[in-house]
């Protein structure tokens, strides 16, 4: 035990399915993290989510970023509901904060962990260890478009992607840096598509290319994103920190995930690295509505998330600790929970990380 030398506001966004079922014992791990590491918090719950549209008939209120603007960080859980369309639910709620908040990294590290299952034959503990860097404010998801000859027989839509080379160059840059202080690998992979795409990618690969130039001490390879894709099941030990676009990041960073066992082991980072706004932690599964209620969620992506969340507040030390914890639980192959192949429940994984904390000096 230490003493508290700092206590930080964060703001807490359960949400809606099993994010309200891996939160609370994520806090209670921060807690006892706090403790040993002398880091205080002070959660200030918000309980915007599908049941507050229900109430209010929007996910949170008009004033919400400047509720949220005060805190240090944002932890959220997971958005949405099977009797909401998920253009509500997210343009509601999750895109508005990492719009509003200039949170242009997307940080989703995957990691094939000791004692986990890759789906991918051969590939054991430590075989996988990339992270997808994903641009977060603009590109595929910039909400720019119309409908025409609305719900007629001749209906047109139409979705502008905008890539700005502000907004390029500057997601580009945050993963040389990652690249260049992560762990001594120092490779940058960017995924494009100028070969059919031939004004947004080419910019994307034109300044791709001018940013590279200011990282000589970084090796790079220019992926195609269905070639990506493909080499992410052939040759995933290859790839130390990827880039890519809104929507490539987003799917890209799934298979990430799945071929490192779980994306109920899926960490993210919404981050504004100039730090003008707070940044948001979140596991990247989602509510999943077939499993709520069961009390059998995987709550390691959300215990993942909030250690991102220790080292972006500037304490390396406890990221580690709690990563370390983590993985000595997964490596140990006794609790875990479904998506994982055991049978255990969010109370007893989480306990057993607590405890892994704990016992360690
Ligand atoms: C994610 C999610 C979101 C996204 C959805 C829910 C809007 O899939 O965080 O990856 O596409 O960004
Ligand atoms: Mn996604």
């Amino acid at each position: 035990m230490n003493p508290i030398m700092k206590t930080h506001p964060i703001a807490v966004i359960p949400g809606d399915g099993i994010g309200q079922e891996v939160i609370p014992p994520t806090l209670a791990l921060l807690e006892a993290c706090g403790a040993r590491f002398g880091i205080g918090f002070e959660w200030k719950h918000f309980d915007w989510s599908a049941d507050y549209y229900f109430r209010h008939g929007r996910m949170m209120p008009e004033d919400a970023l400047d509720r949220l603007r005060p805190h240090d960080a944002i932890l959220l859980g997971a958005v949405g509901h099977t009797d909401l369309p998920d253009n509500v639910t997210l343009n509601g709620l999750l895109l508005p904060i990492r719009r509003g908040f200039d949170q242009y990294a997307n940080v989703r590290p995957a990691v094939l962990f000791d004692g986990v299952d890759s789906p991918l034959a051969g590939r054991r503990g430590g075989d996988i260890d990339m992270v997808v860097v994903r641009e977060n404010t603009e590109g595929e998801y910039a909400q720019i478009g119309g409908f025409v000859y609305h719900q007629q027989p001749e209906e047109v839509a139409v979705q502008t992607s905008v890539f700005t080379r502000r907004g390029c160059e500057r997601v580009i840059r945050h993963a040389f840096e990652l690249a260049r202080r992560r762990n001594g690998r120092k490779r940058v992979a960017s995924i494009s598509k100028a070969n059919a795409q031939g004004y947004s990618m080419v910019l994307w690969d034109r300044t791709f290319a001018a940013v590279a130039a200011e990282f000589p001490d970084i090796a790079t390879e220019s992926l195609l994103v269905d070639a990506a894709a493909m080499n992410f099941v052939r040759r995933p030990h290859t790839f130390d920190v990827v880039v890519a676009s809104n929507l490539f990041g987003d799917i890209l960073s799934d298979l990430s995930a799945m071929v490192c066992g779980s994306i109920g082991l899926a960490a993210s980072a919404n981050l504004d690295p100039s730090r003008r706004h707070p940044s948001m932690f979140e596991p990247v599964h989602g509510t999943a509505p077939d499993i709520f209620g069961k009390g059998i969620a995987n709550p390691l992506a959300a215990f993942f998330s909030a250690s991102m969340m220790l080292d972006h507040l500037g304490y390396n030390e406890a990221a580690l600790a709690l990563e370390r914890s983590i993985s000595a639980v997964l490596s140990a192959r006794q609790a875990r929970t479904a998506d994982l192949g055991g049978s255990s429940t969010t109370s007893q994984v989480s306990a057993a990380v607590v405890s892994e904390l704990s016992s360690k000096p």
